[in-house]
């Protein structure tokens, strides 16, 4: 097996609006873009022998897909579903048909916020919650799936 072979993999999916991080809202969300908080974590990543791939989509159906898709690739997948978080049957699906593990993401504190955002179609499927660091809520759930696929190492 070659070194890249070896590497965890794991899929980081970005729901929609969180393209426009950086500009969006910042008082919520942060002044990091998508794009610092990607290259940040695939760095960050690197250093701990996993390789991530990134993608983020406005549509539903484009995210569905893409966890579909990495059936085979991914040893677990970190995911911010925005929106879709409070409305998103379709992408608990998904998660459930991968049977991966799960993390999901928030930038914000969900539930210190509108009531419509206390509820998550994603947290059933998933093993754990990082809700309310802004950027650092990605690098803890890095690290959290990198110790969990240590205990349950890949084949
Ligand atoms: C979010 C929280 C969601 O309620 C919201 O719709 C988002 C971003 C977060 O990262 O805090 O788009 O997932």
């Amino acid at each position: 097996m070659t070194q890249t072979e070896s590497l965890v993999k794991i899929l980081l999916i970005h729901g929609p609006n969180l393209q426009l991080l950086g500009k969006r809202q910042p008082e919520i969300y942060g002044r990091q873009t998508l794009e610092d908080i990607n290259s940040h974590l695939r760095e960050f990543a690197l250093g701990k022998g996993v390789e991530l791939k990134t993608f983020q989509s406005n549509y539903e159906g484009a995210i569905v897909t893409e966890i579909g898709d990495n059936i085979n690739w991914a040893d677990g997948i970190l995911i911010n579903p925005g929106a879709y978080t409070h409305t998103s049957i379709a992408i608990q699906d998904a998660l459930s048909a991968v049977n991966l593990p799960v993390i999901e993401i928030h930038l914000s504190n969900i539930y210190a916020r509108d009531d419509f955002r206390h509820h998550s179609y994603v947290s059933p499927v998933a093993i754990g919650v990082i809700s309310g660091f802004g950027a650092f809520s990605y690098d803890l759930a890095l690290e959290a799936m990198v110790q969990k696929l240590k205990e349950n190492p890949v084949e």
